[in-house]
């Protein structure tokens, strides 16, 4: 009998049908039964501006920041742009970084899925995400680490994945994931 795991879902694609958001959805169909993923919306966050957080803060960050704060894990799943993590996702994390002391995101368990259609698998970008994640002192998982290189060729025109070794890897990933996340929780207990 485990306890419930509730994860939040950062996708660092703001396009229809990325292969982002196929992935976090193979990644929640694969979830083990006690976990559940949510997709927390980035894509209408303004950029962060320091001088207008606080009271004055723009009305898209408090329940950005409420979904980041109530669930137990965030789980990045990203393209590379550029070799580093694209800007919504950066701009994300610094919202649900502050305001400074009160950042939702610091000390939440993460893991970071990158893919991209090249061979290289978003290395970048994954490990972009994990600097700024030392720094906000996540409890970051280590492995198995995710790079999925060549991803179109993981689904079928539908979107489907058909790649299974992949469908093994997401399996072992979200169940390592909240391990983790429980392994966290009796830390602070
Ligand atoms: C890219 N792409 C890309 N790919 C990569 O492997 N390394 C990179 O550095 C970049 N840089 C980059 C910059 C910008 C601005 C764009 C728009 C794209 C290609 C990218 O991996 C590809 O478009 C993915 O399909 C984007 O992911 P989603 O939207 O399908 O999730």
């Amino acid at each position: 009998m485990h306890d419930t795991i509730e994860i939040a879902v950062l996708i660092g694609s703001l396009r229809a049908d990325s292969f982002s958001g196929r992935l976090a959805k193979a990644l929640g169909e694969r979830a083990p039964e006690h976990v559940s993923m949510r997709d927390v919306p980035i894509g209408d966050l303004p950029l962060y501006n320091q001088d207008k957080d606080g009271e004055q803060a723009p009305s898209a960050y408090a329940p950005f920041r409420d979904a980041i704060g109530s669930a137990d894990g965030v789980l990045f799943v990203t393209p590379e742009y550029n070799r580093s993590t694209p800007g919504c996702l950066k701009n994300a994390i610094d919202v649900a970084s502050r305001p400074y002391g009160k950042g939702v995101i610091i000390g939440k368990p993460a893991a970071i899925l990158s893919h991209s259609p090249g061979p290289l698998g978003g290395f970048g970008a994954n490990h972009a995400i994990r600097q700024s994640l030392v720094f906000l002192n996540s409890p970051i998982l280590q492995q198995p680490e995710a790079y999925i290189g060549n991803v179109a060729n993981a689904f079928d025109n539908d979107g489907s994945l058909i790649d299974e070794g992949l469908g093994t890897l997401l399996t072992t990933f979200t169940r390592a994931f909240a391990d983790l996340i429980a392994r966290s929780r009796l830390e602070l207990d």
